[in-house]
């Protein structure tokens, strides 16, 4: 059984508990905001582009009823791009299948694995020349949705999203694929 002293120590320069919106010093010179509280254990999934954060949770399958708790922050202010999205899921990691769909919807993202307080992971997702088996093609008449063949896109573009199907060329864009998830 941990002490409160022992949490304190997994917890970089913060209060304990934490209010949603504390300041805590930052690694570098001012103090940051930090928008929702610090996890103990579970997926920080941060640097989704703005607006997306409920698609994320569509992707993870989350809707409220599975009891995880789920943090969400949408239109943030970032030091990377101007607004961000960030979910924090609780006791629950990401599956492979998960972390692509992800990238294709938003190729900034970070995910970090909190494990006792520490970031025990963090990885940057990362969207691959072509993608396999992650999407349809949104072409009825392609042969991927008649035949039992993988489907198979390029990534012409990652942001905006631009796929073009091996099999058809059909182009598919962001809200293409958000359809599917
Ligand atoms: N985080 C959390 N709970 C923890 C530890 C970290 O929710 N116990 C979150 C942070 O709020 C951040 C992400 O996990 O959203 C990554 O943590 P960290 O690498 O410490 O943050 P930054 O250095 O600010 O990350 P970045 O440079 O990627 O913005």
């Amino acid at each position: 059984m941990m002490s409160s002293s022992d949490l304190r120590q997994g917890i970089k320069n913060e209060t304990f508990p934490s209010p949603d919106r504390v300041k805590v010093l930052s690694k570098g010179t001012g103090p940051k905001e930090l928008y929702v509280k610090k996890i103990r254990n579970g997926t920080v999934i941060d640097h989704i582009f703005a607006g997306h954060a409920l698609d994320v949770l569509k992707i993870l399958g989350i809707d409220g009823r599975e009891g995880h708790i789920v943090s969400v922050a949408m239109n943030v202010i970032s030091k990377k791009q101007n607004k961000k999205d960030i979910v924090k899921v609780e006791n629950r990691e990401l599956k492979p299948g998960e972390v692509d769909k992800i990238a294709l919807i938003s190729p900034s993202a970070t995910i970090s694995i909190i494990r006792d307080y520490e970031v025990a992971e963090k990885t940057r997702v990362k969207l691959p020349d072509s993608i396999r088996g992650i999407v349809r093609c949104s072409n009825p008449a392609c042969v991927s949705n008649a035949e039992p063949v993988e489907p198979k896109f390029s990534v012409e573009r990652q942001d905006p999203l631009r796929l073009r199907c091996y099999y058809c060329v059909r182009i598919m864009e962001k809200i293409d694929v958000l359809k599917q998830f």
